[in-house]
């Protein structure tokens, strides 16, 4: 819970978020042409950044980056936990447990990597930490980059494809320790006079999905939760948030009934359909880290079904043309299988081996297709195999003998088991990017050759990409509290959401620079091409994209934009790519005026 140095500080600190609530007007904001970085005149001095220690009760704190240990010249250096770190070091849970290191290492611009042969500055990470723990410390943190020109991110986890979690020359709020789940049994929104009959749980800002997953299912409740167990609810919800069960309930932002956020005026308000409700509509959708800070949400819970679902490989010895037209073939039969009740969260290989397949040997020209797994809630593994099969059957009939099959029906009793049995700890610390594209009927059951070419373009040939079928007729008609949310209009016309990824060897500028040029100009651009009136899922999607606020917000962008002006006139919080960070840009490590 919160605490605060002095009883009578927080009776203050109260009074102060009551007064600001009447009286919103930005207070003392600095209009320097950069934001203040250390060792130049407007930086805060040491007991400026002391007495916001002692009014968070000591909260707040100097990061080291957690790879100076592997470092002689840090003062962490430490040459028997270096080891340690070096071997967490590429798994995920290091990254999102740590207060500043990244998921992906490219976000900390490799400033501290865990070896000794390179340079740990260490200017990639925040100056200082708050590691808050409930709303208060949050409004005083953002309230002191308001008014001291301080560069001002939030952390959650760490997950972030865009790199919106973390950046040089900052204050960071930190919300990981910011915990708490509660359930209900039908919810009021504060300030509505009505109560909606549903399940709900309200979820911290600290909170993960493997937690919220865990607990919901101990109460035969399921949510709609995104694929890895570590992300949080904050950027998931701001971002749109899909998962195995959006294709049955709609996307996570269109299952929040409430929020608690702290403004970028330091205001902390509960927003939801009866009160600030375009504050309400911008934030489930709009983005992280952009109209203030989520202290915490509440979403609804469904009662748990058991799931089915089929594991269906394609595997063949050959990248030959065969193997691009029978995964085109496929993809095609997507909004066919979307209205059977089926969704998917797939893979397409270029190179592969499988056991199961009798592919052993590793042998580049191997190729595979993973719908890993087939499932619904309301579908059987008999009725989910069958339709699978029947597609399988018709994508491979022109080539006999040369495609392989397996398919592994199995039927969980619940989301969580489901997701226990096929999401294990994922990957991190690699230098890595992200790219996306959502397509639409037209895309897919167009012509045929085309989208066999954008898919073959759009698969790097060292990696895979991944056809999640997670949209269709649910997402589509989904109606959010209030009648409507920001996310991206494409997603109520999508049924795939696409994407692929590319990576480089830290510290190789021109290795970076040739993977986001491939990534930006040729994989994505041939989808961009297939479906130019489409756009992409903000959380994961090449930060590079043209004309992003078009692609990640279509229509909804101006609206976005004026609400953001309104709300944060003064950008104190900024970020990219976000909504109304045009005015900014970065400079080296420096965050500027344009
Ligand atoms: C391995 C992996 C698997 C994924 N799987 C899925 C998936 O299945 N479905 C899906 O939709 N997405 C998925 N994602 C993308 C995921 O939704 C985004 O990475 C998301 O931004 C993570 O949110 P976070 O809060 O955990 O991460 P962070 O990096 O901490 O934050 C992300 C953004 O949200 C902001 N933010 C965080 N907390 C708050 C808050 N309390 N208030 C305001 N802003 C906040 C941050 O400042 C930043 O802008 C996946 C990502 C990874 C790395
Ligand atoms: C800032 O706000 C405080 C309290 O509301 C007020 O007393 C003060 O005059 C304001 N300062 C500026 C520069 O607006
Ligand atoms: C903040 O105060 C705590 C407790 O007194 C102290 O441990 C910590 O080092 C301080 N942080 C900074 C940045 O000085
Ligand atoms: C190095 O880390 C180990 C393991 O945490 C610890 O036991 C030891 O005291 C540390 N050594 C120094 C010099 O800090
Ligand atoms: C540093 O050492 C690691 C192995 O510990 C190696 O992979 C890497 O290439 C080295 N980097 C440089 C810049 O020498
Ligand atoms: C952050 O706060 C939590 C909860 O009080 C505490 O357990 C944790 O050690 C703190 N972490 C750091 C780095 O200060
Ligand atoms: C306003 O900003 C100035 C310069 O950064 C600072 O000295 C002063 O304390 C600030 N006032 C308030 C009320 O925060
Ligand atoms: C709730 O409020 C609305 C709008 O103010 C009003 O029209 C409606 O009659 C109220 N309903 C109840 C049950 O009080
Ligand atoms: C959940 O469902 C199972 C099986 O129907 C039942 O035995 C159990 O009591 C339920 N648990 C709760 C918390 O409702
Ligand atoms: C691929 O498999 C087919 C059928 O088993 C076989 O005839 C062919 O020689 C194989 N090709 C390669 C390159 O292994
Ligand atoms: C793989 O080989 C094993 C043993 O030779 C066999 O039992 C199995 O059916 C084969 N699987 C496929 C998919 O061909
Ligand atoms: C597969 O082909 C058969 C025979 O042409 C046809 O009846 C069936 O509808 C096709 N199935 C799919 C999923 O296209
Ligand atoms: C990342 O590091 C490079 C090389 O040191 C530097 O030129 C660049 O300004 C840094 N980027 C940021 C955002 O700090």
């Amino acid at each position: 819970m919160c605490s605060l140095g002095r009883l009578i500080a927080f009776g203050l600190l109260a009074q102060v978020a009551v007064r600001a609530n009447a009286n919103p007007t930005p207070n003392n904001s600095s209009h320097s042409t950069c934001r203040a970085i250390p060792g130049l005149p407007d930086w805060p001095s040491d007991s400026s950044w002391a007495s916001l220690n002692s009014s968070l009760s000591g909260r707040l704190f100097k990061p080291i980056p957690p790879g100076a240990v592997c470092h002689p010249d840090q003062p962490t250096f430490n040459a028997t936990l270096c080891p340690m770190v070096q071997a967490e070091w590429l798994t995920a849970v290091f990254h999102t447990d740590d207060p500043v290191s990244a998921v992906q290492q490219n976000w900390n611009n490799d400033t501290c990597l865990p070896q000794a042969n390179v340079t740990c500055s260490g200017e990639g990470y925040p100056i200082y930490v708050i590691n808050a723990t409930c709303a208060e410390h949050i409004k005083i943190g953002v309230d002191y980059a308001r008014r001291h020109n301080i560069r001002l991110i939030v952390k959650a986890t760490g997950h972030d494809h865009n790199g919106r979690s973390s950046a040089p020359n900052s204050l960071s709020i930190w919300t990981h320790h910011m915990n708490g789940l509660s359930f209900h049994e039908g919810f009021a929104p504060k300030g509505c006079n009505f109560s909606i009959d549903t399940h709900a749980v309200t979820a911290a800002a600290g909170s993960q999905f493997g937690e919220m997953d865990l607990q919901a299912s101990l109460r035969n409740l399921t949510i709609v939760a995104g694929n890895s167990e570590t992300v949080g609810p904050g950027g998931y919800l701001t971002g749109g948030g899909h998962g195995a069960l959006s294709a049955t309930y709609g996307m996570g932002a269109d299952q929040v009934l409430e929020m608690e956020i702290v403004t970028p005026r330091g205001e902390i308000l509960t927003i939801n359909e009866c009160q600030n409700q375009d504050l309400f509509w911008a934030i489930r959708g709009g983005g992280g880290s952009t109209f203030g800070v989520i202290t915490s949400a509440t979403i609804k819970a469904f009662p748990a079904t058991p799931f089915a679902a089929v594991t269906f490989l394609v595997g063949t010895n050959t990248t030959s043309d065969a193997y691009w037209s029978v995964i085109a073939y496929i993809l095609s039969q997507y909004p066919s299988l979307s209205g059977q009740g089926i969704a998917g969260i797939p893979f397409i290989l270029p190179s592969f081996t499988n056991v199961e397949l009798n592919i052993t040997t590793p042998v580049a020209a191997y190729a595979g297709y993973f719908f890993m797994p087939l499932l619904s809630p309301s579908n059987s593994s008999a009725t989910l195999a069958a339709a699978i099969t029947d597609v399988f059957n018709n994508a491979t009939a022109p080539f006999p003998g040369q495609f392989k099959v397996i398919v592994l029906p199995k039927t969980y009793p619940d989301f969580y088991a489901w997701f226990k049995d096929t999401n294990g700890p994922l990957d991190g610390g690699s230098d890595a990017l992200v790219g996306s594209w959502l397509l639409d009927e037209k895309a897919l059951t167009g012509d045929l050759n085309s989208l066999k070419e954008a898919i073959k373009a759009f698969t790097p040939p060292d990696s895979y990409s991944g056809p999640y079928l997670v949209s269709g007729r649910n997402v589509w008609d989904s109606v959010p509290r209030g009648g409507s949310n920001s996310i991206n209009p494409a997603w109520r016309k999508a049924y795939l959401h696409f994407t692929n990824s590319v990576s480089w060897e830290p510290l190789d500028p021109a290795g970076k620079a040739k993977q986001e040029d491939f990534l930006t100009n040729t994989y994505t651009k041939a989808l961009r091409d297939l479906a130019p009136d489409m756009g992409a899922y903000v959380n994961e999607a090449d930060p590079n994209t043209p004309n992003w606020p078009h692609a990640f917000w279509g229509d909804n962008y101006s609206r976005l934009l004026d609400i953001k002006r309104k709300v944060d006139p003064h950008d104190v919080f900024w970020c990219t790519p976000c909504v109304g960070n045009e005015r900014w840009e970065e400079v080296g490590n420096m965050l500027c005026q344009v």
